[in-house]
């Protein structure tokens, strides 16, 4: 008889515990930002922009122009913000935070982007280094 106590406050913590965890996954961990820079000589930089799946809407970038913007750090899904990039007659989609590829190479939970003709590049130990070339 006595046993039936501490298995019936286990159930009920197991209970709770339950309604909790699908609660806690959805959170935001925190906001990482993700910063697009026109590095182009002559042309605007166009891009539309999802995080987790949600739409940011469409930005061009006029002359020394940068686009900042925030994505949430999910604790439940993975983690990826991905723009459609237009500069000039040039178009892809990258993704500009991938959470398992880049949170230990973004520093200070921020990923810097340069866009120019030749790719999309990363600032990287304070380098601009290629990861995405234009598709053909
Ligand atoms: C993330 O940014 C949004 C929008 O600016 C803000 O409302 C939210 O509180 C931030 N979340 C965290 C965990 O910092
Ligand atoms: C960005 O886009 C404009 C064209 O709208 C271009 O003239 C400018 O030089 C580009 N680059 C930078 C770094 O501002």
């Amino acid at each position: 008889m006595i046993d039936l106590f501490p298995s019936k406050n286990l159930l009920k913590i197991l209970f709770l515990l339950n309604s909790f965890i699908p609660l806690a996954l959805s959170v935001t961990l925190f906001n990482w930002t993700i910063l697009i820079i026109n590095d182009s000589k002559n042309q605007a930089l166009t891009t539309h922009c999802q995080t987790n799946g949600d739409d940011i809407g469409t930005k061009t970038l006029s002359p020394a122009e940068k686009q900042a913007f925030l994505c949430p750090v999910l604790v439940k899904q993975r983690t990826v913000a991905s723009c459609d990039m237009t500069l000039g007659n040039l178009h892809g989609r990258f993704d500009v935070l991938d959470w398992d590829r880049d949170r230990n190479r973004c520093v200070d939970k921020a990923c810097l982007w340069h866009v120019n003709e030749d790719g999309v590049f990363l600032l990287l130990n304070g380098q601009w280094v290629l990861q995405y070339t234009w598709p053909k």
